[in-house]
Formats: C-alpha cells, structure tokens, sequence
C-alpha cells in the first residue's frame, strides 16, 4: 500500500496560522527532491495545534511546513530521512500526488515515501503541507494512526 487516508480532528484554520507564524527558508538542496522553488520551515514550540497533534503520534521524528509555490514541480524521489510521512494539506491547491505512477488525491494520509518514488506536479496556486515524519515503516504506523481519534 502506497498511501492511506487518515481520518482524525484537527483544526486547519489553527495550522494555517501557525504556518503563516513560522519561518520559511528555500531548500534549495533539501532533500532528494532538490527542488530549488520549495520552502520549508521546521514548527516550533508555538505552534499550539502543531504539536497538539503531534504529542498523539507515537514514532513520531519532525513536524514541517512546506509550501510548494504555485506552477513548481516536485521531481521524483524516494525519502530516505525518514520511514513514513502524515502529511496534511492545508490548502485546496489542485495537485495530486504521483506515487509509483499512480495519481492520488487526499487530505490527511500516511505516505510510503521511503519504500516508493513520488512526484507532485505543478499546481496553480501555491500548494501548504504539514508534514510528519516518522523513524518506523509505514506498515507499523499504519495500525496506530488508524485508531486515532
Ligand atoms: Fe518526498
């Protein structure tokens, strides 16, 4: 399984405001993605609803914003920093992601980014992400994040 959506409360009008509230650098080597255009920036301690969520997650390493500017690409790549990512859209940008050649659309989901290469294509608006990640493989995460409430 390359991807599962994951269904649990969250306040997505907290996590926007908590994005705007954090520093965003350009990586423009971050990762194996080596996307010139994306930013990152790591949440912090005030980041309320951030870590709120991130205190119910076992294995849990990061917590990350990223934003993929409008009409950029993520090239494809295979995350090897981490075993698994929860990540959450923060917005309604219109890219789906492309794992292994297959198209996906979600909101909240639990990604295989470390075992299958993925790839998001442009969209036209910039495209917010929360990013979790976590140090076991998906397939341990899988069962925990399932009974989240
Ligand atoms: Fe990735």
């Amino acid at each position: 399984m390359k991807l599962i959506e994951i269904s649990f409360d969250y306040d997505i009008g907290k996590l926007n405001k908590e994005l705007e509230q954090t520093k965003l650098y350009d990586h423009t080597d971050y990762g194996p993605a080596k996307n010139t255009a994306w930013l990152k920036g790591k949440a912090l301690e005030d980041c309320v609803e951030v870590n709120r969520i991130k205190n119910k997650l076992k294995f849990v390493k990061d917590a990350v914003f990223f934003v993929q500017p409008a009409n950029t690409v993520i090239n494809p790549h295979t995350d090897k920093l981490c075993k698994c990512s929860l990540n959450i859209l923060l917005n309604d940008a219109d890219a789906p992601i492309i794992i292994d050649g297959e198209s996906f659309r979600y909101k909240c989901a639990l990604i295989d980014v470390n075992r299958y290469e993925h790839e998001v294509p442009a969209s036209s608006k910039d495209r917010l992400l929360l990013r979790y990640t976590f140090s076991e493989p998906f397939e341990v995460i899988k069962p925990i994040l399932s009974n989240l409430s």
